[in-house]
């Protein structure tokens, strides 16, 4: 089961990126399974159920999302319809939407979860008590799972990873927007890098405007966060081949495309 992870979309210029490269990537990756990180797809902050669906037309299976996820309150009038979208699983009983959803590709069913991380971040309930369950869930109907821990610290990522090692095919950290260069197979075969990165604009702060953040490091003053209109943008992704018996990770592979890593893909 090869699996196409792109991460974060923000905004206009990350969708631009996304329609643009998907289908080569799908293509050269030769992917079984995509899934999108949109939790910053609408402006820079939430989703709506237009761009959900402009996702799973232009190629995305699954949907993931983040702390981003109530920002655009239509949400809550589609998530519980949504079949392909997943939203942090460690909300508390009772939250609307799923943070597990299966998917049949291949004749074979994946597990994709998402989670939460606490480290600079709103609390939550603990996401290394919530994925034991999660886990058990998944597996009563298949070893091929993937998770989406959307999570600031690096730490506490990399706790997840070992945590999960040989638990899970495939852990990936989102939410920083910053690549890390340490995508690996951990020793009990579950496939992991600390973060994906984001798809969006590239001469910019996290995908946003550069201009508003700077100004709001000098002053200490609030400002209003918007996202650049450009054309130039970075996408940033990850591949992974799990075996279809083990459910391990056999291969995994970076991908960033950008101005100064045009081949890098
Ligand atoms: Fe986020």
């Amino acid at each position: 089961m090869n699996i196409l992870f792109i991460g974060d979309v923000v905004g206009k210029p990350g969708r631009e990126a996304l329609r643009q490269n998907l289908s080569n990537l799908q293509d050269q990756h030769k992917a079984d399974l995509t899934i999108v990180n949109g939790e910053n797809a609408a402006h820079g902050k939430g989703l709506t159920k237009k761009l959900y669906h402009q996702f799973l037309e232009w190629g995305a299976d699954v949907v993931t999302l983040g702390n981003h996820a109530w920002d655009k309150k239509e949400i809550f009038d589609f998530i519980d319809d949504a079949e392909y979208l997943v939203r942090p699983a460690n909300y508390p009983e009772g939250t609307p939407g799923e943070g597990l959803r299966f998917v049949k590709k291949k004749q074979k069913t994946v597990a994709i979860i998402n989670l939460m991380g606490r480290v600079f971040m709103n609390p939550l309930d603990d996401p290394f008590q919530v994925i034991d369950s999660l886990i058990d869930q998944a597996k009563s109907k298949t070893n091929l799972i993937f998770v989406d821990f959307h999570a600031e610290a690096t730490s506490e990522k990399q706790a997840m990873g070992w945590y999960l090692d040989g638990k899970v095919s495939t852990i990936v950290g989102t939410h920083t927007h910053i690549q890390t260069s340490d995508e690996r197979i951990l020793t009990n075969g579950t496939g992991y890098i600390t973060d994906v990165g984001m798809t969006g604009a590239y001469d910019s702060i996290l995908g946003m405007e550069k201009e508003s953040i700077i100004r709001k490091f000098k002053t200490g003053l609030p400002a209003k966060f918007e996202v650049p209109e450009t054309e130039k943008t970075v996408l940033s992704g990850i591949s992974v081949s799990i075996d279809d018996q083990t459910g391990k990770t056999n291969n995994i592979k970076r991908i960033l495309i950008n101005a100064d890593h045009i081949n890098f893909n």
